[in-house]
């Protein structure tokens, strides 16, 4: 069985170990969403780690709806973030782009916003963070065809910016009840056109943007996450074991770079998860490489690849305070608990300050 410390071919590019940096959004980009210098900082303190995954990066205005996160969709953005990934490079990191559109959860109040989109007209439960303070969401506009295919395209132009900007591939940010997860899961989604509906119909938005993007940088330099065992940003499914298992099967078929799950403990001392795992079932269906997260340790990331669970797990939170954590991981050395409070509050605390032990 494989370490945590083998290499693994992730589509294009061969990771150094398989302790992947999971997406965190940090709010640390400019109003305009252009990364900003302490960005470089913090993503090359990160660069042991076999891949990151960038934070969720807006692949438009209309998508993007969280007060200083980074988008991909103008020459600005991409010059920006080349800066980042040659940083990761140099330090001999490789880094994937996670593209974002947030559907209803982008707040009309933002500069240049629309009325936000998604597959139905529901409204995200809540409030939105803006510029403003917090304001209850606005009624979402049931995507059109046209939309549809608009959205799709600004997928595509995402995508070959990220390439433009020096990443190796770009991950499909299709959890966590943003747009494509609106489409996915049946308390979000109540279309009666070929996007609402059967299992085949829900998945189909998600196919397409993924073939598109495919077709733009290839199958191998493509990944999508997934979360299909939870309420998140209030979408939630009845049924979520034929679904996903459908959409991990869907994907297998485009022969992607991998897979990468986000389900929590069921039963364990973390234990959120509404039902036993529906991750096995997706490993199952999807024949590449597939990558596991939520609440891991060393410990319980080694077991997951020792028992054939997953090939490679993807760590959160303890990337944020241990940017050296494949080193520590390596030596058995104590983690550094990282600051809630510091997650999302721009500013250099708590951000790039976490120093390494050696
Ligand atoms: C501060 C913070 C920001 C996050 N931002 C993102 C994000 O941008 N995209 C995403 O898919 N998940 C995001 N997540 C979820 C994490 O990627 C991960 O799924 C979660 O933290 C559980 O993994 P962990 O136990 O290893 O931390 C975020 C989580 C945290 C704590």
């Amino acid at each position: 069985m494989p370490s945590l410390f083998d290499p693994i071919k992730l589509g294009a590019v061969t990771a150094k170990n398989r302790i992947l940096m999971a997406p965190l959004t940090r709010a640390r980009a400019t109003m305009d969403h252009v990364p900003t210098p302490m960005m470089i900082d913090y993503y090359r303190q990160r660069a042991g780690a076999g891949l990151i995954i960038s934070e969720a990066t807006g692949i438009s205005a209309q998508g993007l709806g969280w007060p200083y996160a980074p988008g991909i969709w103008n020459a600005q953005q991409i010059d920006a973030w080349r800066a980042i990934t040659s940083a990761v490079h140099e330090a001999g990191g490789l880094m994937f782009s996670q593209l974002w559109h947030m559907g209803r959860l982008v707040h009309p109040s933002l500069p240049g916003r629309d009325r936000p989109l998604s597959s139905s007209a529901t409204t995200m439960p809540g409030l939105a963070r803006t510029y403003e303070g917090k304001h209850p969401y606005a009624q979402a506009k049931a995507m059109t065809h046209d939309d549809l295919r608009a959205v799709i395209t600004e997928y595509r132009s995402a995508a070959a910016n990220a390439m433009r900007a020096g990443f190796d591939g770009v991950e499909i940010h299709a959890a966590n009840g943003y747009l494509i997860d609106q489409f996915l899961r049946d308390n979000a989604n109540f279309r009666t056109d070929d996007y609402g509906g059967s299992i085949d119909d829900r998945i189909r938005f998600l196919v397409e943007v993924t073939s598109a993007v495919v077709a733009t940088v290839g199958a191998d330099r493509t990944a999508v996450r997934l979360s299909p065992n939870e309420e998140r940003n209030g979408v939630n499914d009845g049924d979520p074991e034929p679904l996903f298992t459908a959409a991990a099967g869907a994907l297998s078929d485009l022969r992607l770079g991998f897979l990468e799950v986000r389900e929590p403990d069921f039963d364990g001392t973390n234990g959120r998860a509404e039902r036993p795992p529906i991750a096995p079932l997706m490993r199952g269906a999807f024949k590449g490489v597939f990558v596991l997260n939520s609440d891991y340790d060393f410990r319980k990331g080694q077991a997951a690849l020792d028992q054939g669970k997953a090939d490679a797990i993807s760590f959160g939170r303890p990337f944020i305070a241990n940017p050296d954590l494949t080193q520590r991981f390596a030596k058995g050395l104590a983690l550094t608990p990282d600051d809630k409070a510091t997650w999302y509050t721009g500013g250099a605390t708590g951000y790039a300050d976490y120093p390494a032990v050696e």
